[in-house]
């Protein structure tokens, strides 16, 4: 029967293994996923691993400094971090088609990884052969992994893979839903604000924009969803939702009133989920007055925002998030 701790001991087992005396690299998101695929190969491999955090740009407000105080606190792991946001935004410029942002963005963090990759070995000499990814199941399924299901969207960390990829992968989550990844986590000892944190995408906000990706859209972005998620927390919703992605309708205008100007601007789309394991999902019936905090604060204190507009579609046939 399935138990936290069989999990734990197989994987550290299989991963010593497959690892030996070589070292291995993780990136690390910001989220549960790679947070506990990274605490489960530290616990096998120790120092063997080094985990590296690319900022890509597309991270969520104080996102990069979250995982830089807690993670590192509660793991002491090595951590190496990237600003590579500059690359990004110049490979995504002029590029609107969902799936080429998902492909390039998985392509550009490979990359980063070979970079870091090379850094470390010139650091600290052995042969760093192994890349540890957070791969969940749903993300196995969904990108047509072994199944025979259709590939819905080409998830970065499956689907997305350059041809010329130089590691070998470490998915020690490959197996498992989320709410086993969290037990897992906590069996490890990550603190309750890592393993408690609803899902995020690890193309981040590059995909909750629908049209080109920009750095001032992507400042935008940031400060809606910096809003949103301020008040659920105050609402003290975050246990009853899954997570709600808050997406920016770049290519969208809408004629708004404001003080006594019209306006110009642009939709941002709030996606209250609830969900067991991401496959299907509901929209969250989330009471009105929080709704109407945040349509306030969001069209007050955002810059080019003039609606608000919620979507009450359910999984399927929409996807949780926009792209
Ligand atoms: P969809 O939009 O497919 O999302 O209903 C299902 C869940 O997966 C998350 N998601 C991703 N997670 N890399 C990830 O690590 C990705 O490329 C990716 N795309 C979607 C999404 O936030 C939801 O929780």
């Amino acid at each position: 029967s399935w138990t936290t701790g069989s999990v734990i001991e197989e994987q550290v087992a299989a991963i010593r293994e497959q690892v030996g005396d070589k070292r291995a690299i993780c990136g690390l998101s910001g989220g549960v996923d790679s947070a506990v695929a990274a605490a489960l190969v530290q616990k096998a491999i120790g120092s063997q691993l080094t985990c590296v955090y690319v900022d890509h740009g597309l991270m969520r407000k104080g996102e990069t400094e979250q995982v830089e105080k807690d993670f590192v606190a509660a793991t002491g792991v090595q951590l190496k971090v990237v600003d590579a946001e500059e690359r990004f935004l110049k490979a995504l410029a002029g590029v609107s088609d969902p799936e080429e942002k998902r492909k390039i963005i998985g392509r550009e963090f490979i990359r980063v990884f070979e970079q870091a990759q090379a850094e470390i070995i010139a650091d600290e000499g052995p042969a760093v052969e192994f890349l540890v990814q957070g791969t969940l199941y749903p993300d196995v399924v969904e990108s047509g992994g072994g199944t025979g299901t259709a590939n819905i969207k080409s998830h970065h960390n499956v689907g997305g893979l350059p041809e010329d990829l130089e590691f070998q992968l470490i998915e020690p989550l490959r197996k498992l839903f989320k709410d086993e990844v969290r037990m897992v986590g906590q069996e490890l000892g990550l603190p309750e604000e890592i393993v408690q944190r609803q899902p995020f995408p690890g193309p981040g906000l590059g995909i909750r924009i629908v049209g080109e990706v920009t750095k001032e859209r992507l400042d935008l972005l940031r400060e809606a969803d910096a809003i949103a998620r301020e008040e659920l927390t105050a609402a003290g919703l975050d246990r009853d939702i899954w997570q709600c992605p808050v997406v920016l309708l770049a290519d969208v205008r809408s004629v708004g009133v404001q003080g006594d100007g019209r306006t110009y601007g642009h939709p941002i789309v709030l996606r209250p989920v609830s969900s067991e394991d991401a496959m299907t999902a509901d929209w969250s019936r989330l009471p009105y007055d929080v709704l109407a905090r945040i349509s306030t604060r969001i069209t007050n204190e955002v810059r080019d925002v003039n609606r608000v507009v919620l979507d009450v579609t359910s999984k399927p046939p929409g996807t949780i998030e926009w792209e």
